[in-house]
């Protein structure tokens, strides 16, 4: 609890003055074992400073505070001075701070409306949306809902792959085997198709390869048919794309691809020139880097005039320092394109050095499938729409085993659904290479989606028996045991927050969740709150009503979708 940190600060540099500078919240420690108490000062760094020993200087810090009623007990222990809270102290500051939304506006503040823009999902057109598209996505709109949940000026980007010779390829093979209409017909998954084909068939004539550059060229010179093509490219795929952001609640700012940078493509490979940044190595046009940087060189146009995926990133990286003034710029993508970050962000370093540490690579590992018919898709892409239909049929068939009386089945199951996908994708760090595996993913008991709405279910149907709330709590009602351990996760919820922000890291808050619903499930078994007398009954609902407005929160910070029976 902070204000007792504060206080007990207060107290002891009235006290000791010359501590002043080492003396912070951060100095305190949980104690090792919380029989000895609720926090812990360890006092060795003041040892120095007041020539006395640990042991010593812990005593007589204890004797500044007899007689204060905030702390129930005082231990000395080995140079530790362990503080055992007034529980219904504590209780009542702590139900202040989070009484009303008062916790929520005061972390609205922490971003003080400085810009981050986040660079998440980012498919490539004419592709059906693949694993790791899924894994962006998710943890993307995550950090972005987080930040703007802290008062960041949060600004979501998709930075479609909407450009490249592929679509040359694309263009080639359905001018000879298809038709506009088959394309808006069929949709995005004959596209995939067409290009598997493309591939095959240019294995035995390479000829193929070339009429595909023609193709590209074509685009690039505006021509009206490949113009044409393109842009039923892009909308059959943003169709496909709109069902599954819709489904998972993922939303854009800015649905910039990499074709909008084509246009400054120029102006930057002019820029970085005029900074005597690049040389021509084998006729192609590249930034080299110092040798400790230990990097190979960034190509900015090969020999052929093409440009790259790198220099769109470049220019792309130009265009946002100068239209939102970020503070920060992250891009969620999977480990794989390390170096390509690594090389862009280096550039744009020696290009303007002031924009050292603004660029971030948030970075995740693989996911894959214990299940062998969706990872051996042609392609090797797993759709993902089918990966959120299959989760909501599976779901369906365990809500009819369990019986619960639920009158919109489908809506519900496609919500534990999505809830399981989402939470199994973000309840292990990010880095972490992660399985998926059906029945583990959709149990309701175990760490899961479906175990973290099942707690909210219970929590809502408290609450909704409650026919109305007091205001007017007694505190010293919720002083035993499991209130009180419940009290003490929920204070956390702050830390958890800002941890997770500052560590780009939502599974700080998916492992916060599965505490808070452990720490709830005890309260429950233990504490009855609907139907006992009336002063306790007022005063467990509003514990409960606390807990329901954090939980609610990180639920809606995750993107695990709210149900309210199951
Ligand atoms: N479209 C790329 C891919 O699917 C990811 C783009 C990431 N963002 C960026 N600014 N490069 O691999």
């Amino acid at each position: 609890m902070k204000e007792f940190k504060i206080q007990i600060i207060e107290k002891v540099t009235g006290a000791y003055p010359s501590i002043k500078e080492v003396l912070g919240v951060e100095t305190f420690e949980n104690p090792k074992n919380s029989d000895f108490g609720d926090i812990a000062l360890p006092c060795f760094k003041f040892a120095g400073i007041l020539k006395m020993p640990p042991v010593k200087i812990a005593e007589n810090f204890s004797l500044l505070f007899t007689g204060d009623k905030n702390f129930e007990k005082i231990v000395n222990i080995n140079g530790y001075l362990n503080f055992k809270f007034n529980r219904e102290e504590y209780i009542r500051l702590l139900c202040g701070e989070f009484r009303d939304g008062n916790i929520f506006n005061k972390l609205k503040t922490i971003g003080n409306n400085k810009t981050i823009v986040i660079d998440y999902s980012h498919p490539n057109i004419a592709k059906n949306m693949g694993i790791h598209n899924l894994r962006s996505t998710i943890i993307g709109q995550s950090i972005y809902n987080i930040h703007k949940f802290l008062g960041y000026n949060s600004i979501g980007v998709n930075h479609l792959g909407d450009w490249g010779t592929q679509f040359g390829k694309l263009m080639w093979a359905l001018e000879e085997w298809s038709s506009f209409e088959e394309v808006e017909e069929k949709g995005i998954l004959f596209l995939n198709d067409i290009y598997v084909r493309f591939h095959s068939e240019a294995e035995k004539d390479p000829c193929l390869e070339e009429s595909a550059r023609i193709w590209f060229k074509k685009l690039e010179n505006n021509d009206h048919t490949a113009i044409k093509w393109w842009k039923l490219f892009i909308k059959v795929s943003m169709d496909a794309y709109d069902k599954i952001y819709e489904r998972l609640n993922v939303k854009f700012d800015y649905i910039t691809g990499e074709s909008f940078y084509i246009r400054y493509l120029d102006e930057t490979i002019k820029k970085l020139e005029e900074k005597n940044l690049t040389e021509i190595s084998e006729g192609a046009l590249v930034v080299k880097f110092d040798e400790n940087e230990n990097m190979p060189p960034c190509l900015l146009r090969k020999s052929d005039g093409a440009t790259l995926y790198a220099t769109r990133d470049i220019s792309a990286a130009m265009y946002r320092l100068t239209k939102f003034k970020p503070y920060k710029v992250i891009y969620v993508t999977d480990i794989a394109q390390e170096l390509h970050f690594n090389q862009v962000f280096k550039v744009i370093e020696m290009y303007d050095p002031c924009s050292k540490g603004k660029f971030k690579h948030v970075k995740f590992g693989r996911l894959s499938f214990s299940d062998m018919q969706m990872s051996t898709r042609k392609g090797n892409i797993v759709p993902l729409n089918e990966v959120l239909d299959k989760a909501r049929d599976k779901a369906i068939e365990i809500i009819k085993e369990r019986n619960a009386v639920i009158s919109d089945k489908a809506e519900t199951a496609d919500k534990i659904g999505i809830g399981a996908v989402i939470f199994n994708d973000l309840s292990v760090s990010r880095i972490k290479n992660i399985e998926f595996d059906w029945d583990k993913t959709l149990s309701f008991e175990g760490e899961t989606g479906p175990h973290i709405q099942y707690s909210f279910v219970r929590i809502l149907n408290i609450l909704e028996k409650i026919e109305h709330f007091e205001t007017n709590i007694d505190y010293s009602l919720i002083t035993d045991e499991y209130s009180y351990d419940l009290l003490r996760t929920i204070e956390q919820f702050e830390n958890k927050i800002i941890q997770s922000c500052e560590e780009n890291e939502p599974s700080v808050i998916a492992n916060y969740l599965l505490d808070l619903s452990k720490t709830f499930n005890r309260f429950y078994q233990n504490n009855r709150v609907v139907g006992v007398e009336n002063d306790l009954q007022n005063s467990r609902a509003f514990l409960i009503k606390i807990l329901q407005s954090v939980y609610a929160k990180c639920m809606d910070l995750l993107g695990i979708p709210i149900i309210d029976k199951m």
